[in-house]
């Protein structure tokens, strides 16, 4: 086997998916500490603290309790080497997140054991479906009250649609809690309620009729894990990979992340059964990761991560070939060549330069600003990653700066801000104002504080009377000119200079659009 197939071979690349509060933080530093990564558990949310501390906007997330960045840990267990991508868990920043997702070949969806499938896990499942990302899920919080076993499986089966198989059985619950049988590996697995953030083995007992199970467990809940145990067997459909894999089946794993049980077997079915990095779709054609030329997309730019040093960093998945430190890559949309001299890689609580790095890995480019979400890396073939979509805001507002002469200043920030993927940015054809679009209201919040911290612009959002955005397109581009000089007064232009609709309604849009047949307002623009 080459090094490279060898490096793909042993890459998991996935992120977490859940409902704000169901124990993502938690799962995260307990897997990080069975990679070595830390040392000790609190670490994830001390460093959040640390980062808090620093920078002002970040006052937004903490007081109203959401997670707003995202980023990317890697960290080394068994043979495996995962890269944990993590995903905002706020609804307003979905977008943020479909894009994490493009960029990841498995999730682990956590659910709190209490609460069965929320709100949040459930818009997140789709956006997984539409890749058909494989899932394997967590039933968090077992060490509480949570609901029947049966009727929890049931229910992520209903409503997601999925096959359901249960990877692990729970053994009581709540108080009265042991721990779970390994029904992949046939072993029973208790839990050690004292040592919490110490990886342990546990204590074992291979199969259901060994005798042992009766030592280690009262009668009647060894009685009670025979018969679930051959219930679930009965009820629920084998595991099998091939659905798995294809997004139909979900393995799914009972435990407690506070706990940190069974977030062992947790991780050891992502490295068994998850996928090693997998093809990516271009306009072309498919990136498989076994190539020997270098290609890598963007799929998240991070501005002023660090307040201090106005930096810029582009987060790119390398697709296939073994990228090294001083690479000279196309930049596919410009047709420029970059050289990567100081690509970064993630460590649980630093960023460290890479000197190479494999596909399924993320490397941060630090840049100023020419690379943007979507972009293209190449050995120099002209590849455009498919499937990176930019959606329609659903919320707008014009922008002004407080005091006029800033009125420059606010134009860089909104054009990097939304390169950055953070918000829409459309400048009126007619007035040259700036309106910026959202998926989420709380977006104009942290907008606001950034522009003013980041920029020192402080601005006011007000209502713009405008319901919608929509990129045109027509196949005859006179067609398209048409429209575009009859309707100056709608138009705006994005940062990317793409010309949009503004629509005042619904029925401004619909009206619109009936008028012109052969004109089509997309909801959705493809990153170019
Ligand atoms: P999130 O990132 O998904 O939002 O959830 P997070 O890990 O922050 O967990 C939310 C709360 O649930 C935390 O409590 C956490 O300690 C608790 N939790 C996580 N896993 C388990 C578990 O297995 N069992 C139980 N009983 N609780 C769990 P908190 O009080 O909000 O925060 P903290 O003060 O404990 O840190």
């Amino acid at each position: 086997m080459s090094s490279l197939d060898q490096a793909v071979e042993r890459r998991r690349t996935f992120a977490i998916i859940a409902h704000p509060d169901a124990g993502k933080t938690t799962l995260t530093e307990k897997l990080l500490l069975f990679g070595g990564a830390i040392q000790m558990a609190g670490a994830v949310k001390a460093r959040g603290q640390q980062r808090r501390a620093h920078s002002d906007w970040m006052k937004v997330e903490r007081e109203r309790g959401i997670s707003v960045a995202s980023s990317v840990m890697t960290f080394d267990y068994g043979t495996n080497t995962f890269n944990l991508l993590d995903t905002p868990g706020h609804e307003d920043f979905s977008e943020d997140t479909y894009r994490t997702l493009t960029a990841v070949d498995s999730a682990i969806m956590v659910i709190d054991g209490a609460k069965g499938i929320e709100e949040q896990t459930l818009k997140l499942f789709e956006v997984c479906r539409l890749r058909d990302v494989p899932i394997i899920t967590f039933v968090n919080k077992m060490d509480r009250e949570a609901r029947d076993s049966f009727e929890l499986l049931d229910e992520i089966e209903q409503s997601l649609a999925l096959d359901v198989t249960p990877a692990s059985w729970p053994i009581g619950m709540g108080k009265s809690f042991k721990g779970c049988y390994d029904l992949l590996n046939d072993k029973l697995i208790l839990m050690d309620r004292g040592s919490h953030d110490a990886p342990d083995e546990g204590l074992t007992c291979n199969g259901l009729d060994d005798p042992k199970l009766d030592e280690l467990l009262p009668a009647s809940a060894a009685a009670q894990l025979r018969e679930e145990v051959e219930m679930a067997r009965e009820l629920c459909p084998a595991f099998d990979a091939e659905a798995f894999l294809g997004g139909h089946m979900t393995p799914v794993y009972f435990g407690s992340a506070v706990n940190n049980f069974g977030v062992r077997e947790l991780l050891g079915g992502v490295a068994k059964y998850a996928p090693s990095p997998r093809p990516h779709p271009t306009k072309s054609r498919s990136v498989s990761p076994d190539e020997k030329k270098v290609a890598a997309f963007v799929f998240k730019i991070q501005a002023n991560m660090d307040p201090k040093h106005r930096d810029r960093i582009a987060f790119a998945r390398i697709c296939s070939g073994h990228f090294k430190r001083g690479a000279k890559l196309k930049h596919v949309r410009s047709g420029k060549t970059v050289n990567i001299h100081n690509p970064v890689m993630f460590l649980a609580q630093d960023r460290e330069i890479a000197d190479e790095a494999w596909p399924g890995d993320i490397i941060g480019i630090p840049n100023h600003g020419n690379l943007r979400i979507g972009d293209a890396l190449t050995e120099g073939e002209d590849l455009q990653f498919s499937g990176i979509p930019s959606f329609a805001p659903e919320l707008l507002q014009r922008v002004r700066p407080t005091d006029p002469l800033r009125a420059k200043h606010l134009e860089k920030a909104i054009v990097q801000l939304a390169e950055e993927g953070a918000a829409k940015a459309f400048k009126t054809r007619i007035g040259g104002s700036w309106i910026v679009g959202v998926v989420g209201a709380l977006q104009f919040d942290v907008l606001a504080d950034r522009i003013r911290t980041e920029y020192d612009v402080p601005v006011t959002f007000e209502t713009a009377g405008l319901h919608t955005a929509r990129w045109l397109e027509a196949d005859d581009p006179a067609e398209l000119k048409k429209f575009i000089d009859a309707n100056q007064g709608d138009l705006a232009d994005d940062h990317d200079d793409m010309p949009v609709f503004m629509a005042r309604n619904g029925w401004h849009l619909q009206h619109t659009a009936e008028n012109w047949p052969k004109v089509r307002f997309l909801k959705v623009k493809e990153q170019m």
